[in-house]
């Protein structure tokens, strides 16, 4: 049988990441892990398909994600119920737990990655998408996470980005929040008829009352805005923790607004939740969330361990830091990568010659593309001048027979021409000093 050649497009809502965007990606992924390390925090990677029930357990049942978001699946050679990772706090905390990597010590953690949510793909909504999800295991706070947001707020003065502002909220423990749901629903029972309006809210009223809150129903704002509100129903030690926690964001300066009704969307939070939200692209997206979660370890049959975490959709965040960048007129941040050197070459004839000029440069950490499928100088010289380099090289037979390589600075168009076993002034021409390895 032949199989017909067909044109396979990609999923909806799952992007590729082309050759022409990777260099702002890999520069905001430097940045990152720089601001990541300067505070301590460490790479782990845990798998993209985790058991199904840990995100049941994880998340909460009654929430949009594992109601109608995870990509479930039944591998059909064992029968396992998997899912491919909604968020990547569940699966941190269950490789702590199976590793006990926490056993002596608190533990700062991050990793990077694809998530999977089955949402209405928009511009920076994807059903693919990734996050830096940071964890610090361990800590009762509240000194840790504001130190998070501190950090946070160091990562976007990096990138210089425009609008973002960062909203905070305490959502108690469990005990306040089992008063205050109680509350709630009884507050929404005298406003049925605008509940019951709402197929969606009418379902939610009993099962998950906090999340009514986040209602973006232009009908409901009045009777939410009137709502009870969970900060009133907040015991001693929770407003304590909450006082702290603004008291070092005030001693670091960051400002933020207290928004009663952030309630985020996972059921594993507790005390502390934020959001960093900018409006840079029109209405308002959230580039950062996260909060406290000290349940979680319990509810995953781990050791009482309090934590607190964040994640930042990377999507999201480049989507500001490009409009940023546009509105500041920059084209081309510092720091993106282009190679330094385009390596032109006659042929066959040249080849060696070339491909130990080329290797003896990345010897000297200059990166350099070297010519390949020959064709005519011209053809050379256009690919070369494409790729954006800063200097093309160029060995023709002439060069090869006085022993030169030529050099043409790709900005002025001036050429010179070096002789090919004075390999310090070459890379002095470079603008690169000369390692001692060469
Ligand atoms: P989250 O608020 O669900 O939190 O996601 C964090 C960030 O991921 C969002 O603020 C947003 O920037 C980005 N994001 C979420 N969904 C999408 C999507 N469909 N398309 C593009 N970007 C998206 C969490 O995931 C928690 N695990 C954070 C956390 C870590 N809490 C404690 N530790």
């Amino acid at each position: 049988m032949t199989i017909k050649p067909t044109k396979v497009q990609g999923v909806k809502g799952m992007n590729d990441l082309l050759p022409d965007e990777s260099a702002l990606q890999e520069l905001f992924e430097d940045i990152v892990r720089d601001v990541l390390r300067s505070y301590g925090y460490r790479l782990i990677r845990t798998p993209i398909v985790e058991p199904t029930g840990l995100f049941i357990r994880g998340l909460g049942e009654v929430t949009d994600i594992v109601e109608k978001e995870m990509y479930s699946f039944t591998d059909s050679l064992n029968g396992d119920r998997l899912t491919l990772r909604p968020e990547g706090t569940a699966g941190t905390v269950r490789s702590a737990i199976e590793h006990n990597w926490l056993y002596n010590a608190p533990q700062r953690v991050w990793t990077m990655g694809a998530m999977f949510r089955h949402e209405r793909p928009q511009k920076g909504r994807y059903r693919q998408f990734h996050q830096v999800s940071v964890e610090a295991m361990g800590f009762e706070g509240p000194d840790v996470e504001a130190e998070q947001i501190i950090m946070l707020a160091r990562l976007w003065q990096r990138l210089d980005l425009l609008d973002t502002t960062l909203q905070i909220n305490s959502i108690g423990d469990a005990s306040e929040r089992t008063v205050y749901r109680a509350r709630l629903i009884e507050y929404f029972e005298h406003h049925l008829e605008i509940i019951n309006a709402d197929e969606e809210t009418k379902r939610r009223l009993y099962t998950n009352p906090l999340r009514l809150l986040d209602s973006k129903n232009p009908a409901m704002q009045t009777v939410i805005n009137a709502a009870p509100k969970l900060i009133d129903c907040l015991g001693e030690k929770s407003l304590a923790h909450f006082e702290q926690f603004k008291n070092s964001l005030d001693a670091a300066h960051i400002a933020y607004t207290i928004n009663p009704r952030l309630v985020r969307g996972m059921d594993y939070y507790n005390r502390t939740v934020f959001e960093w939200v900018t409006t840079a692209l029109g209405g308002e997206l959230t580039i950062a969330g996260g909060g406290r979660y000290d349940g979680l370890f319990e509810q995953l049959g781990g050791k009482s361990t309090p934590a607190c975490g964040f994640a930042l959709g990377i999507e999201r965040v480049i989507l500001v830091w490009q409009h940023s960048l546009l509105a500041r007129g920059i084209n081309q941040p510092d720091g993106l990568f282009t190679p330094l050197v385009y390596l032109v070459h006659a042929g066959i004839g040249t080849l060696p010659v070339a491909t130990h000029l080329a290797e003896t440069l990345r010897d000297a950490s200059i990166p350099c593309i070297m010519n390949a499928g020959s064709g005519s100088f011209k053809s050379q010289l256009k690919r070369a001048n494409d790729s954006g380099v800063a200097y093309t090289l160029i060995i023709g037979e002439t060069e090869l027979a006085a022993g030169q390589v030529a050099i043409k600075t790709m900005a002025t168009g001036q050429q010179h021409t070096v002789m090919l076993q004075d390999i310090a002034s070459l890379l002095l021409y470079l603008g690169v000093a000369p390692n001692k390895n060469l």
